[in-house]
């Protein structure tokens, strides 16, 4: 499950939304979206992964068979195969900066760092040849059947990822000018507040914790009887929040102290860090430079890997159990639709970037469809199936182990499942269609 939560959802959207909502308002409110919406989804998706013993269709299906429930079922294979898409598109970023890493791209003078992102993004061939190499890489390992091997890696890799941003932040704030981007995310300025800030904040964390779209459901029908659900939904989104905040540090600072506009949007990241790699390079050895951003960027790319891995099978499992596909066929189709999809959000950073949808770049758009209302919409009928479909004895059953653990805190988690989370969401929704 951390697997799939930690990504680029937290070292490259975290930053980029955080610095488009104005900083430390919105982590706050990012914070009480985690506590008070995200991590009892997170519960919900568990307690009926875990109570069916199969993926979001077939747990549906087996726990309110022939309802209008299965829709739900449907809903959250289409919102993983949309998030793919674009999220290959940065995974690519991330192949792109690695190549750059490993050639020691970063530690040349530093005009040449200058508008780095900028040149790579708008050319049309360089982005889509590496989110080709993203999403192949993905669908080979969805059907290699070598999920285990990557998980294995993604072990070593986690940690390790964890080191390199550690030592980034530490770099980070001690750059001069760096100050302002440590009060930019510490010193919060309720006045910008809006009804789309919440919304984003809401968005930001289900993403991050993979939540509305089955993957934490699907992961939880494979958890054993006397794993407690409480507890592995907290550790995970402590992990995922750790993750998050550091990323937040390691970037914020560095794009203050680099004159950069922090709205920049979702280049953020990529913009900032081959600035900060260059300064490390200039004012520690260029090879100690390589080396991190070199292990840095493999560690991403493995934490991008195992998300969208977790993406394309729920995809390929609903294809090859509901629809009879062979796992061949299903990873072909589905390499072959958001490989498309990609190719358009890729170039809607360049030749298309006059494309507008409700405002939107065709990349934004479908960001903020899935993240602000697809998958807050699979959370709330997550909620809303646990609270009012499933029994309550079940429920209670599912969340404290049959009586063994967690008895005390059951009432108040329910009453948030089934009252405080779906209200919550519905608010949002509604002011955010209103304001
Ligand atoms: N949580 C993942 C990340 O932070 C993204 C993701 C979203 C994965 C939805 C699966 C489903 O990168």
């Amino acid at each position: 499950m951390a697997g799939s939560a930690i990504g680029l959802g937290n070292i490259w959207r975290f930053p980029y939304v955080v610095g488009e909502h104005g900083g430390a308002a919105f982590i706050i409110l990012y914070l009480l979206s985690c506590f008070l919406l995200a991590l009892p989804i997170f519960i919900a998706e568990s307690i009926i992964g875990r109570r069916g013993r199969s993926n979001t269709y077939g747990s549906i299906k087996k726990l309110a068979p022939g309802t209008a429930w299965q829709w739900l079922g449907l809903l959250t294979i289409v919102s993983p195969i949309i998030i793919l898409s674009y999220y290959s598109v940065v995974g690519g970023w991330s192949v792109e900066y690695l190549f750059k890493a490993l050639a020691f791209d970063f530690t040349v003078p530093e005009e040449h760092i200058e508008g780095f992102f900028g040149r790579f993004i708008s050319s049309v061939w360089e982005p889509i040849i590496v989110h080709t190499i993203f999403i192949l890489i993905t669908a080979g390992v969805v059907l290699g059947g070598v999920k285990n091997g990557i998980e294995k890696f993604s072990k070593i890799c986690m940690p390790l990822l964890f080191l390199m941003i550690i030592i980034i932040v530490v770099y980070s704030v001690l750059l001069p000018g760096a100050e302002k981007g440590i009060s930019y995310l510490v010193k919060p300025d309720f006045s910008k507040l809006t009804a789309q800030t919440a919304t984003a904040a809401m968005g930001q964390a289900f993403f991050s914790l993979s939540l509305g779209v089955g993957t934490v459901l699907t992961y939880a029908s494979y958890m054993k009887e006397d794993e407690k659900i409480f507890a592995s939904g907290m550790g995970t989104a402590v992990a995922d929040l750790l993750f998050a905040i550091l990323a937040g540090f390691a970037i914020m600072p560095a794009v203050f102290a680099a004159g950069m506009e922090p709205g920049a949007g979702p280049g953020l990241v990529f913009d900032a860090l081959p600035f900060i790699f260059n300064q490390m390079g200039h004012t520690s050895a260029p090879w100690i430079s390589a080396i991190i951003s070199i292990i840095f960027f493999l560690s991403i790319l493995v934490a991008a890997l195992t998300s969208a891995i977790s993406m394309m099978e729920v995809g390929v499992a609903y294809l090859s159990e509901e629809k009879g596909l062979s796992r061949k066929k299903a990873v072909l189709l589905l390499t072959v639709f958001t490989w498309t999809v990609g190719v358009l959000c890729s170039l809607s950073f360049g030749p298309l970037a006059g494309v507008r949808l409700a405002g939107n770049s065709i990349f934004d758009c479908l960001d903020k469809l899935c993240s602000n209302w697809l998958l807050p919409l699979g959370g709330f009928l997550f909620t809303l199936f646990v609270g009012w479909k499933m029994p309550k004895p079940d429920v209670r059953d599912e969340f404290t182990n049959r009586g063994r653990c967690n008895t005390r805190i059951f009432k108040t988690v329910y009453f948030i499942m089934r009252y405080f989370a779906p209200v919550g969401i519905l608010i949002l929704f509604i002011s955010n269609l209103i304001f």
